[in-house]
């Protein structure tokens, strides 16, 4: 233990970062282990060059950009409709089709406690929890379709305990247990924006998910890249945990995909206000990428095509399907890292939890749409906001539970229900 305690000394120095042993004395034995051990594990490298590399700001050169095609689902005729569902239908019947929640994210601005999936929506007269919500739509398709999807959750390391547990206390909501699996993502270090990184506990130095894009690495690590090809499966739903009116089983979506032949294939909602903070598909360097909405200006929210379609208008709503080539392919590829402002609590000087008014760290996140530009081309399907899209993000802002519910009751009012 002594010589441990050396080198992490030897480290922190270096970095800086000397604070994160202030309790080191007053530690229990076990905790002074875990401290030491987990100092060591962290490349701190890397989480440096990533803050460094973060502060430069990134221009977007003027030809880098053009539009992404995209698709109306309104605009299809009935017959072309059930043209393409068939083709997705016979697919999942077949058994080749599996969905992966991704529930991994820390949910600061919710700032509720425990995983976001656990939430509960006031339904009255039930409460239903976002988990319970999704996974009644999986088995909608399982009933409709006679078969038990195989459903994959993806967790942090430090929510997975408590997600499996609540999927334990309610009996997974039925689902055969045996198709449902379970694996986390990767972690890194949170950083103030003076450098720092802090404590979460005083033997624990505080770190989180590192984005929803470290789906495909954290699947090849788990053996869930394996599974998916012992159970011969083709395509699969990347799709969130907090959006209750999300399609995971969408045979249309599916069928148009494959008839078209992409391997990868995402949905987007219209933006209606130009100005939106939301961020859109486009091209970059003419592959297919997302369009921060920082970088949109207002010239570019309102161009249109000739035929009057706008360009950059369609809204990422977290909906993905890639084929199983696709995921092997990007299983092997480092995702370029975002920095995200984020709400973290820490241990102060005095050894006391302090719960910041605003956001006070950045965080370091890869995200799954960095995957698309390894693609040539992918299926951009716009849907309906009022039938596809009811997220959950905050309290105060437009996407909170009311705002969730309201559209979620308005849907199921119009549509049969089975749960
Ligand atoms: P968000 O980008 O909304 O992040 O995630 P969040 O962590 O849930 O919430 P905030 O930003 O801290 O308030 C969109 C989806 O991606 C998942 C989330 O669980 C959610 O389903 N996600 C996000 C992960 O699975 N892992 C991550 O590291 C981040």
């Amino acid at each position: 233990m002594v010589d441990k305690l050396q080198k992490v000394k030897k480290i922190l120095d270096t970095y800086d970062q000397m604070h994160l042993i202030r309790f080191y004395d007053e530690l229990d034995a076990s905790q002074k282990e875990s401290l030491l051990d987990q100092i060591l594990s962290i490349d701190f490298e890397q989480i440096f060059k990533l803050y460094d590399n973060s502060m430069k700001p990134e221009k977007l050169a003027p030809n880098e950009l053009s539009p992404l095609e995209y698709f109306i689902k309104n605009e299809f005729t009935k017959e072309e409709f059930d043209n393409y569902s068939k083709t997705g239908e016979n697919l999942v019947k077949n058994g080749n089709f599996a969905v992966i929640t991704m529930a991994g994210g820390q949910g600061t601005r919710l700032g509720y406690k425990g995983p976001k999936g656990t939430y509960k929506l006031d339904l009255k007269p039930k409460k239903k929890s976002l988990f319970q919500i999704m996974c009644e739509d999986i088995k909608r398709a399982n009933e409709k379709y006679g078969v038990v999807i195989p459903w994959y959750i993806m967790t942090s390391q430090e929510n997975d305990s408590q997600t499996k547990a609540f999927f334990e206390e309610n009996n997974y909501w039925d689902y055969p247990k045996e198709s449902v699996k379970f694996f986390t993502q990767g972690k890194l270090p949170i950083i103030t924006v003076d450098k720092k990184l802090i404590l979460q506990e005083p033997y624990l130095v505080k770190e989180a998910s590192n984005g929803n894009g470290n789906v495909f690495v954290s699947m090849k690590k788990h053996g869930i890249l394996e599974d998916l090809e012992k159970n011969n499966i083709k395509w699969v739903s990347f799709c969130g945990i907090d959006n209750v009116l999300l399609k995971n089983v969408d045979t249309f979506f599916l069928g148009l995909a494959i008839d078209k032949n992409y391997s990868i294939a995402s949905k987007s909602i219209f933006k209606r206000k130009p100005m939106e903070k939301t961020a859109v598909y486009c091209r970059k360097f003419g592959k297919p990428s997302i369009l921060d909405y920082d970088d949109i200006s207002i010239s570019l929210s309102v161009s249109r095509d000739i035929n009057g379609r706008y360009l950059y208008r369609d809204a990422n709503i977290l909906s993905h399907l890639m084929n199983i080539d696709a995921i092997k392919k990007v299983s092997k590829l480092n995702l370029r890292y975002h920095r995200a402002y984020k709400k973290n609590s820490f241990v102060n000087e005095e050894g006391m939890k302090q719960v910041p008014d605003g956001p006070n760290t950045f965080k370091f996140e890869n995200f799954i749409f960095d995957a698309f530009s390894y693609f040539d081309d992918m299926l951009l399907l716009r849907v309906n906001s009022d039938e596809e899209f009811a997220p959950i993000k905050d309290f105060t802002g437009i996407f909170n539970p009311e705002t969730a519910k309201e559209k979620y009751q308005n849907y199921w009012n119009t549509h049969q229900f089975k749960s």
